[in-house]
C-alpha cells in the first residue's frame, strides 16, 4: 500500500501488538477504558481457542517505518444453516483502525482481501455485527434481526417466583465438561422453530465455555436445568463489565418439557443468579437483558417480568455470488413450492436488481438452473427488488409484500408473480443466531 504501508495476512508473533491496538482502538468513548475484552478475545483468537480460526486468518496493515501494526481485522469461518441447509459463511470481526491512520481506505482494502479469502474458502455469504451504516461501503445489507429482547430487573422477575408460590419446575446449576453434547444436541432443537441458527458441534460449546478466557469480551456461562432425571433444558448468559448487569443470549430446552415450566424456572433462577454478581455497594445485580429476539417461546409465557422491550440491530450480510447461494438452497425452493398454490410450476423466473438479475428456471416444480442475466428488461422480470434488497428476502427477514409496500421501486409483474414472491422466500422468518466466534 502507500507511504510504507504493507498489507498482509497476521504471524503468530503479531498476536500481542494486534491485542494491544483492539484494545486502544475499541476504548469506548466518553471514558475511552482499555478494551480488554476485546484485546483478550484477539489473543483467544490468535491461541487458537476457536480452532476455526488462527493468526493466519487476521489481515493486518503494517507501518514499515515503525515496525507497528496500524490496523487489523479478522476472518471467522462458520457454518450457518439456512431453512435446514448448512451453508458455509465467512464473518469479519474486530475490525480497527489506530486513530493516526484513519480514513485513508485501510479497512476498505483488507475487506476486499477479506472477501477474496472467504471466495477462496467456498463461502457463500458473509456477515458483520458492526457499527451503523459503516459496512454498506463494502456491499453489505441488513438482513438479519438482531439481539432484540428486553430489560428487566430482579424485582420484576421476584413476581414469578412469589406466584407460583413454591419451588419452579426445574432445578438450576451451572453447567459442566459432561454436560456439553447433551448442550449441542438441545441448541439445535432451535431450527424447528428458527429460520437461520449457526451449525455448532458439542467441541464448539466445550472450547467456549472451559477454553476461553473468561476475560474475553465474548466469554458466556451456561446453566443447566434439570429435573430429578437429568438435564430438560439450558441457557446462557454473560455478564457485563463490573457487574452492572447480566445477559441471556440464548435459552433452549429439549422436547420433553414445556415452555411454561422451563421458563418459569429460568426466571426464578436468574433472580437468584443476580446475587452472585454483585457491583460494588450494592447486594445484586440489578439489570437483566434478555437478547434472543422477541419472537423466542420464551415471551409468549410471561410479559411483565421480561421488563421493557428493547428493538433489536441487525445483522449486515453480503452475498457475493446471488445464483451460487440460491442454487445451493435449491431444496428449500422446491420445498415451498411444492407445499404452495404453485406446486409442479414450471417457468424461467426473471428477478431484476435493476443494475443485475438472476434467472431460476422451474421444471415440473424442480429448480433446475440458477443464472446471473445482467440487466433485465423491465417488461421481462417476474420482480423487482431495489439495490440489495433482496438480501432481505433471502434471509427472510421481510416479505416480498413488505418491500414492495414501503418501496416503491420494488414491484411484481401481476398478481401471481407476487404471490410467488412470498412463497418462495417466505419471510418474516425468525432467526437465532449465537455466532461460533
Ligand atoms: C471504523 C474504522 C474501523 C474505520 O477504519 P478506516 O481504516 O478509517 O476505514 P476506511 O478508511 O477503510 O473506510 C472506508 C470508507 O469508509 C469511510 N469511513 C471511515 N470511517 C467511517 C465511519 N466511522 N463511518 C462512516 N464511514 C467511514 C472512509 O472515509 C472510507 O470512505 P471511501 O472509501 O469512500 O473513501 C475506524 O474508524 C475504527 O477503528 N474505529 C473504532 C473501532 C470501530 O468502531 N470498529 C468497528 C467495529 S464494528
Amino acid at each position: 500500500m502507500d507511504d510504507d504501508l504493507v498489507l498482509r495476512a497476521a504471524a503468530t508473533d503479531d498476536a500481542e501488538q494486534v491485542a494491544r491496538l483492539n484494545e486502544l482502538v475499541h476504548a469506548e468513548p466518553p471514558e475511552n477504558k482499555p478494551a480488554v475484552g476485546i484485546a483478550q478475545w484477539t489473543r483467544d483468537l490468535f491461541a487458537g481457542v476457536n480452532r476455526a480460526v488462527g493468526p493466519s486468518d487476521f489481515t493486518v496493515v503494517e507501518d514499515t517505518s515503525t515496525g507497528k501494526i496500524v490496523s487489523s481485522i479478522c476472518l471467522i469461518s462458520q457454518t450457518w444453516n439456512i431453512g435446514g441447509i448448512d451453508t458455509p459463511m465467512g464473518m469479519p470481526e474486530i475490525v480497527g483502525t489506530h486513530p493516526d491512520y484513519r480514513r485513508r481506505g485501510l479497512v476498505r482494502r483488507q475487506f476486499e482481501l477479506m472477501h477474496r479469502w472467504s471466495e477462496d474458502r467456498g463461502q457463500l455469504f458473509s456477515t458483520v455485527m458492526g457499527i451503523p451504516f459503516y459496512y454498506r461501503q463494502f456491499g453489505y445489507e441488513y438482513a438479519i434481526d438482531a439481539w432484540g429482547g428486553s430489560t428487566t430487573t430482579p424485582s420484576l422477575l421476584a413476581q414469578v417466583s412469589s406466584k407460583k408460590g413454591g419451588a419452579p419446575p426445574f432445578t438450576a446449576r451451572d453447567a459442566e465438561r459432561s454436560d456439553v453434547r447433551f448442550i449441542a444436541a438441545t441448541y439445535r432443537m432451535n431450527r424447528d422453530r428458527a429460520f437461520i441458527t449457526v451449525s455448532r458441534d458439542a467441541r464448539t460449546f466445550e472450547d467456549e465455555m472451559f477454553v476461553r478466557s473468561e476475560e474475553s469480551a465474548v466469554f458466556y456461562r451456561t446453566r443447566i436445568i434439570e429435573r430429578d432425571d437429568g438435564p430438560v433444558g439450558f441457557y446462557m448468559y454473560e455478564v457485563f463489565r463490573e457487574n452492572s448487569g447480566i445477559r441471556v443470549i440464548s435459552f433452549e430446552i429439549d422436547p420433553s418439557v414445556n415452555w411454561l415450566d422451563a421458563t418459569t424456572s429460568v426466571l426464578v433462577d436468574l433472580w437468584q443468579l443476580a446475587r452472585r454478581y454483585p457491583p460494588e455497594g450494592k447486594d445484586q445485580c440489578e439489570k437483566i437483558e434478555f437478547s434472543f429476539g422477541r419472537s423466542h417461546p420464551a415471551y409468549q409465557m410471561f410479559d411483565t417480568p421480561f421488563g421493557a422491550p428493547r428493538n433489536s440491530y441487525a445483522w449486515y450480510v453480503r452475498i457475493p455470488n446471488v445464483p451460487a447461494l440460491v442454487t445451493h438452497l435449491t431444496p428449500l425452493f422446491e420445498k415451498r413450492l411444492a407445499e404452495s398454490v404453485f406446486r409442479g410450476w414450471s417457468g424461467d423466473l426473471k428477478i431484476s436488481f435493476f443494475t443485475d438479475g438472476i434467472q431460476m428456471s422451474f421444471d415440473a416444480g424442480k429448480l433446475k438452473s440458477v443464472a446471473s442475466t445482467g440487466v433485465v428488461e423491465r417488461s421481462q422480470a417476474a420482480a423487482h427488488y431495489p439495490g440489495l434488497t433482496f438480501t432481505k428476502v433471502l434471509f427472510g427477514q421481510h416479505s416480498f409484500t413488505y418491500l414492495r409496500d414501503i418501496y416503491p421501486d420494488c414491484s411484481a409483474r401481476d398478481h401471481a408473480m407476487a404471490t410467488m414472491q412470498d412463497i418462495l422466500f417466505g419471510g418474516p422468518l425468525t432467526p437465532a443466531i449465537l455466532p461460533a466466534n
